[in-house]
């Protein structure tokens, strides 16, 4: 089975192609980083265009790269939710138009969901890789989300933050502290140069599995204000150390927890954060003391990629969850809490 998987949920224009769920047989993501670096953030309507002006392109390089053409695919599956609404219209109005004119199957994908699924392309494409149930944590630049995931097809929200994403928040701080967009890669490089971490705050939620980050930006402006901007400038890398183990240690210890109450014993990490190599060693440490075992998704499918959504939609398509032209878009799309 061979699915075509398109992601435009925000500012990166994705296609790839996936055998059997797992065995990615190509993946084109073109990011649209430096269009947005000088505003500091995604601005929906230039992502929009972008997406507009490169998906056939990135499309017919998926399916070159894969050594395929239309008539050789099972299905199309694209993300319709969540994201930004401008952004998912392109990939799914071209998604339609392909499936249209191929006579193929279209599949809606829950882009978090997606990210989940980029712990099976951990596995050796054989047929191994996270097996349910599992606990995930997906970490974004919009979510903080901790999942259990009993079927692949229906994760339950067991934790999730209450303010800002982690990714936000290092997006946040690092704006703050000028070491550009995006903030998490720019923090991960300054932190490792830090000689003194500058401790920062963690949110006390008591035993919930939730997290809340948006107090970090507010500490992390302080401690500017207390430095003053010479300071500030002298001491970034210690700032930024400080920040990274504040939103890394919450996410690596109450995964670990999460997998404990729920009786599970593999957790599967996703999304653009679980990028971060500190986050990735506090895992692998976290985990190995609990007799965890865990499932990182492999660097190029943290950030947002098409591989994940066609992995995802190849799991619809096989137990026959598929959509047809009536699919639409949703900004907003909550995964029920278990
Ligand atoms: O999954 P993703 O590509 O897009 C969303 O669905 O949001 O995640 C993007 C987020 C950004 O906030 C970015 O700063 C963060 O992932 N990120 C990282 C790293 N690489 C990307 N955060 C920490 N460390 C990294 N190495
Ligand atoms: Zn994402």
């Amino acid at each position: 089975m061979r699915v075509l998987g398109i992601e435009t949920s925000c500012d990166e224009t994705a296609a790839a192609v996936v055998e059997d769920g797992r065995r990615v047989l190509s993946s084109v993501v073109s990011s649209q980083i430096d269009l947005h670096a000088r505003y500091g953030g995604v601005v929906p309507e230039i992502a929009s265009r972008r997406h507009l002006e490169l998906i056939d392109a990135i499309v017919a390089e998926a399916l070159d790269d894969a050594g395929l053409d239309g008539a050789s695919l099972d299905g199309i599956a694209v993300t319709c939710r969540p994201g930004l609404i401008g952004a998912l219209v392109v990939g799914l109005v071209a998604a339609k138009a392909y499936a249209w004119s191929w006579g193929l199957p279209i599949i809606g994908v829950h882009h978090i969901h997606a990210h989940a699924f980029g712990g099976r392309l951990a596995g050796d494409g054989a047929g191994h890789g996270p097996e349910p149930p599992f606990v995930a944590l997906v970490v974004s630049g919009g979510h903080s989300d901790l999942l259990l995931v009993r079927d692949w097809l229906e994760p339950r929200l067991i934790g999730e933050t209450r303010d800002d994403a982690a990714g936000e928040a290092f997006d946040k701080v690092a704006r703050l502290l000028g070491l550009g967009y995006p903030g998490g890669p720019a923090i991960q490089r300054a932190a490792s140069e830090a000689t003194a971490p500058i401790a920062m705050p963690i949110a006390d939620l008591g035993d919930s599995l939730d997290f809340s980050f948006s107090g970090l930006k507010t500490a992390a402006l302080r401690e500017t204000e207390r430095l003053g901007p010479t300071e500030t400038r002298a001491r970034a890398a210690d700032l930024a150390a400080g920040v990274q183990t504040a939103v890394v240690t919450p996410l690596a210890e109450k995964s670990v927890e999460a997998c404990r109450r729920h009786g599970v014993a593999s957790l599967v990490v996703g999304g653009g954060v679980a990028a971060n190599a500190e986050l990735r060693r506090r895992l692998t440490e976290g985990c190995a003391a609990a007799g965890i075992d865990l499932v990182l998704t492999p660097l190029e499918y943290c950030t947002d990629n098409a591989a994940m959504v066609a992995a995802a939609g190849s799991e619809r398509l096989a137990r026959g969850r598929v959509d047809d032209l009536s699919l639409d878009v949703e900004s907003m799309a909550p995964i029920p809490r278990l």
